[in-house]
């Protein structure tokens, strides 16, 4: 035997024996095997603690510094991993690859969260659910960050902060944790009509999931999937459980908070050990781009949703959540999601509030995960190659090689090269945009109340009187009359026996009449027939 291959056999063996042991012994972070890490380093049995000592000082460095930032909304949320099939091509809409073959099973991380409480509150308040999915697809990571409620309270991205600051605790005594029954929110809605159908959500059995499996999840604003051909249709997407719907009642609510905060994400979790796979159909909601001005409220106001009587909901495919995260800081808190990840072949619209999101996520990623570096995080990590030339930063991951690092360049093989010719390249949609720089708000979403009375109707006897309750318990809360008395007036002019019982229950006299009505629809109208003929 070659005498250099013996020496090189009895490195690699003395080093693998290395690793075992010290795979079995606590170790510094620079790999020393430590003796105790139950006393520190003292100049005699009862003397001072020694700077010298540097496994006291890595421990205690790396736990000083263990908290980071919460999200500033949706900061409780609970994860699991999956993966997500179509049943059947979409290549008529969308060029997007993992909507292409039944047979590619495309991974999943799903985070699902309340939005109001912080990241310590109970699960079974009354709250939005966020359900916000990252597809790994090999054209690279598809997020579709929605809610379990297909609208929302506000139409453009400016008035976030604002709605975000008046629904949480108010500032000079941080109360109340993880509800929204108190002044400051209700004062915001009650000055705020378009939150009006909104509202109607919150306030019925949805925003008391009895669990995960059992909720709906919507992408709320319209997107635009786009074919080979350059075809491009409108899309609202639905996901759908199986299991159905369910929701918890409120006095089950009050208790579970007290006996069991985490009963939402118990449940997520047990079902998961237990092979209980949760399960969720992907629906459509498909609108060819030339009828999307056809209805009488606007496609792009995320405070509507469309009717299925106008455009039924094709179902197209199913995610199958099959484990656990095995760290919950490590995925489930440091995930990344962003609606602005987008794949070739799915596009957004000009919804403001959806525009307004775009510049968000990123931004606040940008300090809650310290720096511009957490793509290269596990989780967040594309199955899809990156090539691009960004380099250093905090916290750093790759070891980028080669000298280049700009474009373009005659200097390096190798470098990342952005290509127009290139078919698998995103390439945006080029929708035609005209008009004045304005600060404005559309006539087109001025009507706030047809669809949150559409709502009222739809409910039933039940579900209106859990409805009228959730209101009572609200607004009776809230201390300032006069905020009482201009929720009762919204109200009214969703439905006039609605405000007469809110008013009712809170000690206000009852409208006497409706209100006037001003629903500000826009024409023309799309009719049925139209709908059917032109839409998918
Ligand atoms: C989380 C902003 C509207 C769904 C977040 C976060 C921010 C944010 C800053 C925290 C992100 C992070 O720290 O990683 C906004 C803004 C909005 C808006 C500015 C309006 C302009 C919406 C809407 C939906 C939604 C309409 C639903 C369709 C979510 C979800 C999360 C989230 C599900 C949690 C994601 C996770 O689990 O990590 N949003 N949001 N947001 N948002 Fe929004």
């Amino acid at each position: 035997m070659n005498p250099d291959n013996n020496s090189e056999q009895k490195k690699n063996e003395s080093l693998e024996m290395f690793r075992r042991e010290t795979g079995e012994n606590l170790t510094t972070n620079q790999g020393v095997i430590i003796d105790d890490t139950n006393n520190s380093l003292k100049a005699g049995e009862r003397g001072p603690t020694l700077m010298e000592d540097f496994h006291f000082r890595e421990k205690m460095t790396h736990f000083d510094h263990e908290r980071i930032p919460e999200r500033v909304v949706h900061a409780r949320g609970s994860a699991a991993h999956g993966y997500f099939q179509v049943y059947e091509s979409m290549a008529e809409y969308t060029k997007a690859k993992f909507l292409q073959d039944p047979a590619v099973k495309t991974p999943v991380f799903v985070r699902f969260s309340t939005v109001v409480g912080f990241r310590g509150s109970a699960d079974t308040v009354r709250d939005v659910r966020g359900f916000a999915t990252k597809f790994y697809t090999e054209e690279g990571n598809y997020d579709l960050v929605g809610n379990n409620m297909p609208v929302f309270f506000i139409q453009d991205g400016i008035k976030f902060p604002d709605l975000v600051h008046s629904v949480k605790p108010e500032p000079h005594n941080e109360m109340p944790q993880a509800s929204a029954a108190h002044d400051n929110f209700w004062d915001f809605i009650s000055l705020m009509p378009e939150s009006m159908h909104m509202i109607m959500w919150v306030l019925s059995d949805r925003a008391l999931p009895r669990s995960y499996r059992m909720m709906e999840g919507f992408g709320v604003h319209t997107f635009r999937w786009i074919n080979e051909q350059g075809k491009a249709h409108l899309v609202k997407l639905h996901w759908r459980p199986p299991l159905g719907m369910h929701s918890l009642v409120w006095d089950e609510t009050q208790k579970l908070a007290g006996k069991d905060p985490d009963f939402n994400r118990r449940d997520l979790w047990d079902a998961i050990e237990m092979g209980n796979y949760p399960e969720f159909e992907l629906g459509v909601q498909l609108v060819a781009e030339e009828d999307a001005d056809k209805f009488d409220f606007d496609l792009l106001d995320p405070t509507k949703l469309i009717p299925e009587e106008l455009v039924p909901v094709k179902i197209i495919g199913k995610m199958t959540l099959n484990r656990n995260p095995d760290n919950f800081f490590a995925e489930t808190e440091q995930v990344a999601f962003h609606p602005g990840h987008v794949v070739p072949g799915i596009d957004f619209s000009n919804d403001p509030l959806l525009q307004g999101r775009l510049f968000s996520y990123t931004d606040t990623q940008l300090i809650r995960l310290g720096g511009p570096n957490f793509a290269e995080l596990p989780i967040n990590r594309p199955v899809a190659p990156t090539h691009n030339n960004q380099r250093d930063g905090y916290s750093r991951q790759t070891i980028d090689k080669g000298q280049v690092n700009y474009f373009p360049n005659s200097r390096a093989g190798g470098c990342p090269m952005a290509n127009p010719e290139n078919m698998r390249a995103y390439t945006h949609y080029a929708e035609k945009v005209e008009g004045l720089k304005i600060r404005k708000r559309s006539d087109s979403f001025k009507d706030h109340f047809s669809q949150a009375t559409l709502f009222w109707n739809s409910l039933s006897e039940v579900e209106q009187a859990h409805l009228v309750s959730a209101s009572h318990f609200e607004l009776g809360k809230v201390e300032d009359k006069q905020i009482q008395e201009r929720m009762v007036d919204l109200f009214n002019h969703v439905d006039h026996e609605l405000a007469k019982r809110v008013a009712k229950g809170i000690g206000l006299s009852p409208p006497t009449e409706p209100a006037l009505e001003n629903h500000g629809h826009r024409s023309p109208s799309l009719s049925m027939e139209n709908t059917v003929k032109n839409t998918v």
